[in-house]
Formats: structure tokens, C-alpha cells, sequence
């Protein structure tokens, strides 16, 4: 199958499941649980990852799969070959609390590396597409990213843990950005950040996630032109593609000094009086 081909289905399998989300949020009948101790999740959640799991299952019989709430045991990242990497419902709080911003996110990874991803906010209305060196799409016409050049005049994306310890040290990065950038925005759905970055809406997105959080939306706003990368040095074994701590993503002509500004708020540089 070519990927294109691959793509066709994927696409088909994500419609599918926004038709699900949709229904469910007209039928009210969100039962909403809290994994983790204080991660929420919906029967919904669960509902849509199966019925994709089971459509990939038919569609590639044998092909690995990570996602969300059904199989999300990261060893599969280490390994080689084909990887499904699905999140059914990116923007849970969105959707449980009546919200828009809610995306179905599928990539498809070969040996580490992202071969195409589709993220479909059905809200919305938008579907955003790409192949691995054949360019970004929203609803079949062509992206291109930012092209900021000034941090001063930037909108950054950006999201927080559900762990609310894990939010106090990313305070030191709001406060920089918030006094080096025009705003910051907290949509609450990492995959559409990305895309938001690929449409030249945002100019930057970072944030630590899970892989399924970004898979599809980052090779979305790297065909779309934007820069891809980590705010660290990434670890041996995880393949960078999929590694999901210290994302940068964003209009290449800021990249490095967004980079910078982050990392010298991690460090206690910045005295933000300015
Ligand atoms: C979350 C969203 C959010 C991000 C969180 C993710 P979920 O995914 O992408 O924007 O800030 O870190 O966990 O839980 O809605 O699938
Ligand atoms: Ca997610
Ligand atoms: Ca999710």
C-alpha cells in the first residue's frame, strides 16, 4: 500500500471516530472518571480508542499499536517497524467540560520515524493531514507555518501536566514567556497546538507530552515548515520523533531564541523585571 493509501484509511478511521465524539456530546451521557489518581477520563475516551483499534486491527492486522487508553505501554516505541500511535480524544477536559477544542489524533511511525499523521477536530471542522516530504493540509488545502521572526511579537502554545506539582517549575517558563512574547495560549489540546503552529496561527508551541499527545501534529508542523525539536539533548533509545519531553516546535526564525529564553528560565537566569 502506498502512503497515501495508508493515509485514506487513517483519515477514514479518524472521521469515524469524531462522528462518535460527536454523538456522545449530543446525547450527554459523558461518564467521567479520573485516572492516575486526578487524570480525568470519559467512557468516551475508552469508546473511541477501541472502535480505532479495533478499524487499524482490520485494516493492518499485526501492526503494533500505542494509544492512549488502550495500549499504552511506551516499550513499543523502542522497537523497530510499523507503530500506530493513536490518542482518541486529545482535549478530554475540553470535551468533558462542553469545550471545542478536541481532536482525534493518528500518526504512523516506521522504525522511529513518522510516515504520516491526521488530527480531526470535529467541532471544528477541521482535518488536518500530512505525509512525511509531501507538505501540511487543513481540509485538503496546503499550510505554511509561521514565519515570526520577533519573540516580542509571538503567540506561544502551551499546555501543563495534570499532576498540579509538576506545574509549580513550569511557572518560571510562563513568566518568561509572558514578558518576552506577545501572550501565551492554553487551548488544552496538544495535537491541535501543533497544528495551530502548522497554519501559522501560533507561532511556537512547547510543552512535555505523551507521544500520542504529538505524533501526528508534529510531522503536521514539520511538513508544514515549521522547526522541530527539544529543548534538551534527547536520550539514547527513544527515537527522537517520538520523544516527548521539551518540545519546541515553531516558526524556525524564533526557534533559537524561544529555546534560549526557556532554557534560561529553567535555570534561574532571567530576572523577568523588564
Ligand atoms: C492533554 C492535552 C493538553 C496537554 C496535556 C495532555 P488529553 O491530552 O493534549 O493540551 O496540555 O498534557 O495530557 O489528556 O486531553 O488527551
Ligand atoms: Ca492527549
Ligand atoms: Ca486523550
Amino acid at each position: 500500500m502506498s502512503p497515501e493509501q495508508y493515509l485514506d484509511v487513517a483519515l477514514d478511521i479518524a472521521q469515524s471516530a469524531g462522528r462518535m465524539i460527536l454523538e456522545a456530546r449530543e446525547s450527554n451521557a459523558l461518564e467521567k472518571s479520573l485516572k492516575n489518581g486526578q487524570e480525568l477520563v470519559t467512557t468516551t475516551d475508552v469508546a473511541v480508542d477501541t472502535m480505532i483499534s479495533q478499524r487499524l486491527e482490520e485494516a493492518f492486522p499485526g501492526e503494533k499499536r500505542l494509544s492512549e487508553e488502550l495500549s499504552p505501554d511506551r516499550d513499543a516505541l523502542e522497537q523497530e517497524g510499523a507503530l500506530w500511535v493513536v490518542d482518541p480524544i486529545d482535549g478530554t477536559v475540553n470535551f468533558a467540560h462542553g469545550l471545542r477544542h478536541v481532536a482525534v489524533s493518528i500518526a504512523y511511525a516506521r522504525d522511529g520515524v513518522i510516515q504520516l499523521g491526521v488530527v480531526h477536530a470535529p467541532f471544528l471542522e477541521e482535518t488536518f493531514t500530512a505525509i512525511r516530504g509531501k507538505g501540511a493540509y487543513l481540509n485538503g488545502n496546503a499550510l505554511a507555518a509561521s514565519s515570526a521572526r520577533e519573540l516580542d511579537a509571538s503567540l506561544i502554545a502551551t499546555g501543563f501536566p495534570y499532576r498540579r506539582d509538576s506545574r509549580i517549575p513550569l511557572m518560571r517558563r510562563l513568566t518568561a514567556v509572558l514578558s518576552h512574547c506577545r501572550d501565551v495560549r492554553r487551548n488544552g489540546s496538544a495535537a491541535l497546538d501543533l497544528c495551530d503552529v502548522a497554519c501559522g496561527r501560533m507561532d511556537a508551541y512547547y510543552e512535555s507530552v505523551s507521544p500520542w499527545d504529538f505524533a501526528a501534529g508534529r510531522l503536521i508542523a514539520h511538513e508544514a515548515g515549521a522547526r522541530t525539536g527539544h529543548l534538551y539533548r534527547c536520550p539514547e533509545g527513544i527515537p527522537e520523533e517520538l520523544y516527548g519531553e521539551n518540545l519546541l516546535v515553531s516558526s524556525p526564525h524564533i526557534y533559537d531564541d524561544l529555546r534560549e529564553l526557556l532554557r534560561r528560565a529553567d535555570a534561574g537566569e532571567l530576572n523577568d523585571d523588564r
